[in-house]
């Protein structure tokens, strides 16, 4: 919990304004289907993740920009290097705008070449009903609150737990001038090289 301050949260939040500009949020849909999730994504980093008809991939190119995803910002990695315990750093920083009514079904985050390094989330904005349950779909589960300034750590066992974003708590932070929540989702895709 508030492992990010208010000043650091501000400071993330005109940084990600940036970046957006650069790589623009666009609206993923579910493989086959085609039906659009709620929120809306971009990503920085060296790999982004993106969902569209013919399934799910990471790519080193933003989809409708055709440029690469913009650098994952300093203080994002610095998050990563307090929380993480993992030596190398992420490669992929998912970003998900969530707007009043969005949310996110059960799934595990398993597009990954392998699962040694946890997944780290930064939460910004209005708070999020969390909902988390083990490695099987379909046990149990429980929720808790995700505030602006969280961190979640998905490592070891928790790695592949089932997970989603039940709702937002509108109007429960007035850290985003036009309210809603923006998630920060890093990972490491590949396999680090051996270090000597
Ligand atoms: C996700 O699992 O992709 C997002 C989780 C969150 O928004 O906290
Ligand atoms: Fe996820």
């Amino acid at each position: 919990p508030q492992l990010l301050d208010r000043s650091q949260q501000e400071e993330l939040a005109e940084t990600l304004r940036q970046a957006v500009a650069a790589a623009p949020l666009f609206i993923p849909v579910m493989p086959r289907t085609g039906r659009p999730f709620s929120v809306r994504m971009t990503n920085l980093g060296q790999l982004g993740w993106v969902s569209d008809r013919s399934g799910y991939r990471y790519q080193p190119r933003h989809p409708d920009t055709g440029q690469p995803w913009p650098p994952i910002p300093e203080a994002v990695l610095e998050v990563w290097r307090r929380v993480a315990a993992y030596p190398a750093p992420p490669e992929a920083c998912l970003v998900n705008v969530y707007r009043e009514g969005a949310r996110m079904g059960l799934h595990q985050d398993a597009d990954e070449e392998y699962f040694a390094a946890p997944v780290d989330s930064i939460s910004l904005g209005d708070t999020a009903v969390f909902r988390i349950g083990g490695q099987l779909r379909g046990g149990p589960t429980r929720t808790l609150k995700l505030s602006s300034g969280d961190v979640l750590v998905m490592g070891g066992a928790a790695r592949l737990s089932y997970h989603g974003i039940d709702r937002l708590v509108p109007g429960s932070s007035t850290l985003l001038r036009d309210g809603g929540r923006i998630n920060l989702t890093l990972r490491r895709v590949t396999r680090p090289a051996p270090s000597p």
